[in-house]
């Protein structure tokens, strides 16, 4: 059942409570009135009858008096005045006015009560005329009452109408956004992060308006970020990919020609016994797959630098230094890199800092001087420092991968990382640092490993 039908029929509920309790009261309260005017209009009747018998004399005109006693009751509300002969036969009556809006049957039968009726003996010789009898008529009084119940059932009924309609309308007003609410909650769920709902409507509804806008604003971003990054992350393949094919294309191929050329002439060689030319044919061929091998293993410690991790973190720093100093042999490298092993997670997220720092730094300052630092604090942290002396952050936003990569994998240990420009302007600083678990204790620990590689 639909939400605003389920509070009406609840209000309905508690106003037809009200209603009923109200005509109960209403009833036992018509009844206890008709009850004592009843009893008090008999009560006068009787006193009246029994004074007028008192004084009434037997002679020729004592029936007369008697049926005056009758007619001086007529037109009364309450009561009626009979005279019955002796063998029980009505003689006469006085009239009873009646109501001219008469109350149904059903609230006489509910009201009018228990019969009342009072019995004379005519005085003397009057007796043998017969007996007079007064008797209650409540329908004059349950007239009043129903007059009275109704005019109270029209106003409660007119009452209870109005605060239903202001209920129903204020309902649908209140209510109609939360119908906006559950089809930009569909719409969410589907995957459309654009819905919106107008923030009307009562302040705790209000709130849960603005707080659903909130989060849709906030998928909304997010789902941006994400093709972003997804977008960043294929380009940054696709250069890495282009790069690897280029060295190999550049720095493979042509040994692999000369190995291949140096190969083709030994036979010829051999067949005209020139011995010394085979020499230098196979030193010539050994070298072009040193060389190749050389270049193979910076390919692969590209690709998988947890093998080089697995040598710890100097050597490769030292490795990732070579890569850089083969492209930029201008810049000169300053290392402190604290000599003990730690574990693993940690040693990669730090090679990876420490790759993407300097990586940072060539392509985006230009420096002359990079610093890489690897340092155990004295409160158990392990410091990570890229800095370098170019010329600092320039870009207004960053919209980069590297950063939020670096910041993923740091939160992930947590650790925290600040990047920032040097003071003084003069290039940029990035500083992470990581908690070292308790037990990654000194054992393997040597002198730090201070390099400066020009
Ligand atoms: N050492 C630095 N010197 C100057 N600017 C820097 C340095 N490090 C970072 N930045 C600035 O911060 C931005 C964000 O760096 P981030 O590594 O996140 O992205 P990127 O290097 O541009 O791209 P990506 O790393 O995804 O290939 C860079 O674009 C650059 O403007
Ligand atoms: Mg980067």
């Amino acid at each position: 059942m639909p939400l605003r039908r389920r509070l009406l029929a609840l209000v309905a509920l508690v106003l037809a409570l009200c209603l009923i309790a109200g005509g109960a009261l209403s009833y036992w309260h018509g009844l206890r009135k008709v009850d004592l005017e009843m009893s008090s209009a008999i009560d006068v009747a009787a006193s009246a009858v029994s004074d007028a018998l008192s004084t009434m004399s037997p002679g020729a005109d004592a029936r007369a008096q008697v049926l005056r006693l009758l007619s001086s009751f007529d037109g009364d509300r309450h009561i009626r005045v009979s005279l019955v002969s002796p063998d029980g036969k009505l003689i006469n009556a006085s009239r009873l006015q009646l109501p001219s809006d008469p109350p149904p049957r059903w609230l006489y039968w509910l009201l009018s009560g228990s019969t009342r009726e009072r019995t004379f003996d005519l005085p003397g010789d009057l007796r043998k005329i017969g007996t007079i009898t007064i008797a209650a008529d409540s329908h004059n009084e349950v007239g009043e009452v129903w007059e009275d119940l109704k005019l109270k059932f029209a106003i409660i009924g007119g009452f209870c109408g109005v605060v239903l309609a202001l209920i129903y309308a204020s309902l649908g007003r209140a209510l109609r956004p939360l119908e906006q609410l559950s089809s930009a909650l569909d719409r969410v769920g589907d995957g459309d992060y654009t819905a919106h709902v107008s923030e009307d409507g009562p302040d705790d509804l209000k709130r849960i308006y603005r707080a659903f806008n909130r989060m849709a604003e906030q998928l909304r971003d997010s789902e941006q970020q994400n093709q972003r990054l997804n977008e960043q992350l294929s380009t940054v393949q696709e250069e890495e990919r282009s790069e690897i094919a280029r060295d190999l294309h550049d720095e493979i191929g042509p040994f692999l020609f000369a190995a291949d050329v140096d190969a083709q002439a030994i036979p010829l060689l051999v067949s005209r016994q020139a011995n010394d030319e085979v020499v230098n044919c196979s030193k010539a061929i050994r070298q072009s797959v040193q060389h190749m091998q050389v270049h193979l293993r910076g390919v692969l410690s590209r690709l998988r630098p947890a093998h080089l991790i697995d040598q710890g973190l100097p050597i490769a720093v030292e490795q990732l230094i070579g890569f850089w100093k083969a492209r930029r042999p201008q810049i000169d490298f300053q290392t402190d890199i604290e000599d003990e092993r730690f574990p693993t997670a940690i040693e990669e997220v730090a090679f990876r800092i420490l790759q993407e720092g300097t990586s940072n730094a060539v392509r985006h300052g230009q420096p002359g001087t990079i610093g890489l630092t690897v340092r155990r604090t004295e409160g158990g942290m392990l410091r990570i420092v890229v800095s370098d002396d170019g010329s600092g952050i320039t870009a207004k936003t960053t919209r980069g991968f590297g950063l939020a990569g670096m910041r993923e994998r740091v939160a992930s240990l947590d650790g925290r990382l600040s990047i920032a420009d040097q003071k003084e302007g003069k290039g940029v600083m990035l500083i992470v640092e990581i908690p070292l678990p308790a037990s990654s204790g000194n054992s393997n620990k040597h002198e730090p490993l201070t390099t400066s590689a020009a």
